[in-house]
C-alpha cells in the first residue's frame, strides 16, 4: 500500500455523513493531544494531511482519507477527555463516536496511541477492553518515543505487552515517534495487513 497516497477525503460529525460503509477502514484513537494526527501524517509522509496542534481537542470531526488502493481509507477520531468542551456538547461526541466505532462494517483494525509517557489511561484501558470484547484487532503506538531514551522506551512497550498479556486481538504494541520516525515502518507493515489482508 502506498501511504504517501493518502487524500482528505471527507469530515463527519455523525455516521450518516460517512462515506458508505464498504471497504476497509483503520481508525486512529487516543487521548486528546496524544499524537493521533501527527502519527498519520508521519505514515502518511504528509504533514499537511491531518491537522495537528499544541492545543487539544484539535480534530473535532471524524476525518477520512482515502488511499489508492481502491476502498482503503485511514481514520483520524477526535480525542477523547478533553476537558474544555460542554458536558453536553462531550456526549453527544462519546455517542458519535461510539456509534462509529460500534456499528462500522469495513472497520479492520483499531491503531490506539497513547503518549508513552502516559500510557493505559482508564480511558485507553476501556477502548482496548472494547476492541478485545467485539474482537477488532488492535495495534498500539506509543507515541512521543523520542520524549524517553531507548531503554526506557522499550521497556514502557514491554509493560503495556505485559499488562495486556490476556488481551484477546492485540496485535503489536509499537514505539511510535512522529519527530525521530521510530516505528513508522512497522506500523505501516500492520496497517497494510489490515486493510489487505
Ligand atoms: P487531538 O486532535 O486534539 O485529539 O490531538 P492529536 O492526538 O491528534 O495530537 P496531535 O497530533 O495534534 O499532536 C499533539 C501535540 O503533540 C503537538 O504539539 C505535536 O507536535 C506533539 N507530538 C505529536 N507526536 C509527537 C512525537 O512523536 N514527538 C513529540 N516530541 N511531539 C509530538
Ligand atoms: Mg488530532
Amino acid at each position: 500500500i502506498a501511504f504517501n497516497s493518502a487524500r482528505f477525503l471527507t469530515s463527519a460529525s455523525r455516521r450518516s455523513e460517512c462515506p458508505e460503509d464498504s471497504g476497509a477502514e483503520i481508525a486512529f484513537a487516543g487521548r486528546s493531544n496524544a499524537g493521533k494526527s501527527s502519527a498519520l501524517n508521519t505514515i502518511t509522509l504528509n504533514s499537511k494531511l491531518a491537522r495537528t496542534s499544541k492545543t487539544p481537542g484539535r480534530t473535532r470531526l471524524i476525518n477520512f482519507f482515502s488511499l489508492s488502493t481502491p476502498g482503503c481509507r485511514l481514520v483520524d477520531l477526535p480525542g477523547y477527555g478533553y476537558a474544555k468542551v460542554s458536558r453536553d456538547m462531550k456526549n453527544d461526541w462519546q455517542q458519535h463516536l461510539d456509534d462509529y466505532l460500534v456499528n462500522r462494517e469495513c472497520l479492520r483494525g483499531l491503531t490506539l496511541v497513547m503518549d508513552i509517557r502516559h500510557p493505559l489511561t482508564p480511558f485507553d484501558r476501556m477502548m482496548s477492553d472494547w476492541a478485545g470484547h467485539n474482537g477488532l484487532p488492535l495495534t498500539i503506538l506509543l507515541t512521543k518515543a523520542d520524549k524517553l531514551k531507548n531503554g526506557p522506551a522499550r521497556q514502557t512497550a514491554l509493560d503495556v505487552k505485559k499488562e495486556l498479556a490476556n488481551h484477546p486481538s492485540l496485535v503489536a504494541v509499537i514505539p511510535f515517534s512522529s519527530l525521530k520516525k521510530t516505528g513508522v515502518d512497522q506500523t505501516r507493515l500492520q496497517l497494510s495487513q489490515w486493510l489487505v489482508g
